[in-house]
């Protein structure tokens, strides 16, 4: 658990980052280009920003590497005072909390921010590209007090997000997660993997997804293919009334 000290009716600011796909070769493409470089260029961004938290919503790794990790966290540490995480397709658990917890990253799976509460939830399995909440998986859910506004974070899409080539491989079955959060104090279900901007809504819970720091596709294609969006991430500004708001955090100078 991190808490940080509510601070009267300023908003605190979230930075989800999403999508690096990190090698362990730090010269590896990811989709043509550099997975390194194209997270470097976030550096300057992410200062101006000045988030309280980030939250690195999986697929930090292409493979899973021990020097992919390490990269990824001696990039994060010194932009944020706490960094929250959870595993996407491309991770391996045991291999980010190794590294992750020597850091001293959070992964939750309750974290309060302010006056909020975010969930980190795990729907990665061991070689599966689509993604899946168990009931053990979403038991956190029911440690989200009743009075505070929470967040919730998870790495596949809880629904479609129209693009087919990444709608493949969705969170399957999520009809439990959706009716778990019918008596929740939930404003937004934040997500990644699926390298684009969307936004929508569902049963009045706000749908967001990151986009990716590596590389961005279309939404309207049957197979990956690159969009004009650069390496961007998703922020978010909490406010202590459980208002919100949120935008893209791309390159300085884009
Ligand atoms: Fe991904
Ligand atoms: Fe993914």
């Amino acid at each position: 658990m991190t808490s940080l000290p509510a601070t009267a009716k300023q908003p605190v600011t979230l930075l989800q980052l999403s999508d690096s796909h990190l090698s362990a070769d730090p010269q590896a493409l990811y989709r043509g280009q550099s997975a390194d470089a194209n997270l470097a260029s976030l550096r300057p961004a992410i200062r101006e920003l000045a988030p309280e938290a980030i939250v690195l919503s999986g697929d930090v790794s292409e493979d899973a590497s021990p020097e992919s990790y390490w990269r990824m966290g001696g990039f994060v540490r010194d932009l944020a005072p706490v960094i929250a995480w959870l595993p996407g397709n491309h991770d391996e658990r045991a291999t980010m909390a190794d590294v992750f917890d020597e850091l001293g990253f959070d992964a939750g799976p309750i974290l309060t921010l302010g006056d909020w509460q975010l969930a980190l939830l795990d729907s990665a399995w061991p070689n599966r590209p689509e993604g899946e909440l168990d009931e053990e998986r979403l038991a956190p859910l029911d440690e989200l007090e009743p009075g505070m506004p929470a967040m919730v974070f998870v790495h596949h899409q809880p629904l479609p997000v129209g693009a087919p080539w990444i709608d493949k491989y969705p969170l399957i079955e999520p009809e439990p997660f959706w009716k778990r959060l019918a008596d929740k104090p939930v404003r937004a279900v934040a997500f990644g993997h699926v390298h684009q901007v969307y936004e929508g809504e569902k049963n009045g819970i706000a749908c967001l997804s990151a986009p990716s720091s590596a590389a961005n596709g279309e939404r309207d294609a049957p197979k990956f293919t690159p969009s004009d969006l650069g390496p961007s991430a998703r922020w978010f500004r909490l406010w202590p009334d459980g208002r919100w708001e949120s935008g893209i955090l791309e390159t300085s100078g884009n």
